[in-house]
């Protein structure tokens, strides 16, 4: 009984992997599932969709491992952070799942500021201020805007945590993924009883929160049938998708830096304290490691600007769309700088560093010289730049920046791994085995499982890096000189976004 099972409830699909008590990965999956956007700038899906995929990926890693139901010790569950499953009495879920990307709640976000006496308060009480994709503005939301399905709400659930309870029955989640919830006492790692009193919420609508290694549950019996395990197999807390991603990538000790190129794009950074942006531009959340601390900016549309070009424009004659290597290498063919052409990649509003769900996506600059091959470049880039936005204020609060890791979807094309290093200025590696947040959660379901003694070792023992891209000098004098002009492009158009409509 050393295996242990990772599953990750992401945006665009589910993925699970089994790992053997070393940490190889021995089978993986994943299924996908549609995001619903009822109204522009509205993000919604089923978690109906999210437990049929789930048990499809279970099912298909038991099968291709050749598992036994007794083989299995332990189960760690990852997920896209921030939404929210309102359920009611019989565990039905109210309306679908509202998602971290949804905008929806600007006036929610200025009335939690407001009851809690101010953004500075809110900062002191939960460590963040309030953003729309936050789980507690949709609260508010429903209060608001659908009171019958607010009246008949008994508990807000993550979509990770949502898939725990239909695992084992329980109601629980951990300390990485409640933080962004916005109603975690982020210091303390409790529940922040005092902003509860202030929003006039139940506490009994929150489940019970764990460390991210502690055991949360068993397998229900008909689910263990349902997947090939055992009643014995444990639910350990898990993670939100950015810590467990970390964890992946052995960010685990001061200094240690990842980016992530997924649909949303993120800096991560680990702190043994916590530490605040008092401007609220950076996340501060607990991590997934006990007793510890991270800080993270967050690109909203990363690699997802990407995706949103790939289907908007690019099929062929024969109706098929176009691979992102063919697109990244029609970039590659163009000048660092897409010749004049800068993209900004807020096209579901933005965060770090505006914090602006008014935001818009736009080409700024294109001339009858630029092609397909330039346009795809001037997203890389501005996506880039957004992250060298995060990192930038990470280094203006004195976070050290030892390595860079880079991981995600994005990270898999070298072209763009190198544009990193060339926008930061400093060297990236990837990374031997880059299985990102299911991988995390495997992990720590092996300490859980008492593979490992903590999650330190667990990393130690299985994290490795791989290459490193170093910045090109030519290419850093070109984007040192084109991030400024990006940055002013956003102030330029900051007042007009909101005059667009829609
Ligand atoms: C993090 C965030 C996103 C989602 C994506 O704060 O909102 O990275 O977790 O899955």
């Amino acid at each position: 009984m050393s295996i242990c099972i990772g599953i990750d409830v992401g945006t665009s699909g589910t993925k699970a992997l089994a790992i053997n008590a070393k940490g190889k990965i021995l089978a993986e999956a994943s299924a996908g599932y549609p995001c619903h956007h009822p109204k522009p700038l509205w993000s919604e899906q089923d978690p109906d969709d999210w437990w049929k995929a789930t048990v499809k990926v279970v099912r298909a890693v038991v099968k291709q491992a050749k598992l036994k139901p007794a083989d299995v010790a332990a189960i760690g569950l990852s997920g896209q952070m921030h939404g929210s499953v309102f359920l009611d009495r019989q565990n039905k879920v109210v309306r679908p799942a509202i998602l971290w990307n949804d905008q929806r709640t600007g006036a929610e976000c200025e009335e939690i500021e407001s009851r809690a006496g101010g953004r500075k308060r809110l900062i002191k009480m939960v460590a963040n201020p309030a953003l729309t994709g936050f789980t507690a503005p949709k609260i508010l939301w429903l209060r608001n805007n659908e009171p019958r399905n607010f009246e008949r709400t008994v508990k807000v659930l993550l979509p990770k945590d949502e898939i725990r309870r239909r695992l084992t029955g329980e109601f629980a989640t951990e300390v990485s993924d409640a933080s962004g919830m916005l109603l975690l006492d982020v210091v303390k790692r409790k529940w922040s009883k005092s902003l509860l009193s202030k929003l006039e919420l139940d506490a009994d609508l929150l489940a019970q929160c764990y460390e991210s290694e502690e055991v949360t549950g068993t397998l229900t019996r008909d689910v263990a049938k349902k997947l090939g395990l055992s009643t014995d197999c444990v639910v350990v807390g898990g993670a939100g998708d950015c810590a467990a991603g970390a964890i992946g990538n052995g960010i685990v000790r001061r200094g240690l830096i990842s980016t992530s190129l997924g649909t949303s794009g993120v800096v991560f950074a680990h702190s043994d304290q916590p530490q605040f942006d008092p401007q609220g531009r950076l996340h501060t959340f607990c991590h997934a490691v006990r007793g510890k601390w991270h800080m993270m900016g967050v690109t909203l549309t990363a690699a997802g600007s990407l995706g949103w070009f790939q289907d908007a424009l690019c099929t062929d004659a024969k109706g098929k769309t176009v691979s992102f290597s063919k697109l990244t290498a029609e970039a590659a063919k163009t000048p660092p700088g897409a010749e004049g052409l800068q993209f900004l990649p807020y096209l579901s509003g933005e965060r770090t560093p505006h914090l602006d769900p008014h935001a818009r996506g736009a080409f700024i600059g294109l001339t009858l010289k630029h092609a397909r091959g330039h346009m795809v470049r001037s997203i890389l880039e501005g996506v880039t730049y957004s992250l060298r936005d995060c990192l930038s204020i990470m280094q203006d609060l004195g976070v050290p920046v030892r390595q860079i890791r880079a991981s995600g979807g994005g990270a898999k094309s070298p072209f763009w791994r190198q544009m990193q290093a060339d926008v930061f200025g400093k060297p990236v590696t990837s990374m031997v085995a880059d299985e990102g947040a299911a991988y995390g959660v495997a992990l720590l379901a092996a300490v859980g499982a008492g593979n490992f003694k903590n999650i330190e070792e667990a990393c130690k023992a299985t994290v490795k890096t791989a290459e490193l891209a170093k910045p090109s000098a030519k290419a850093r004098k070109v984007y040192d000189r084109n991030f400024p002009v990006f940055q002013g492009l956003y102030e330029a158009l900051r007042e007009e976004f909101p005059k667009l409509g829609a």
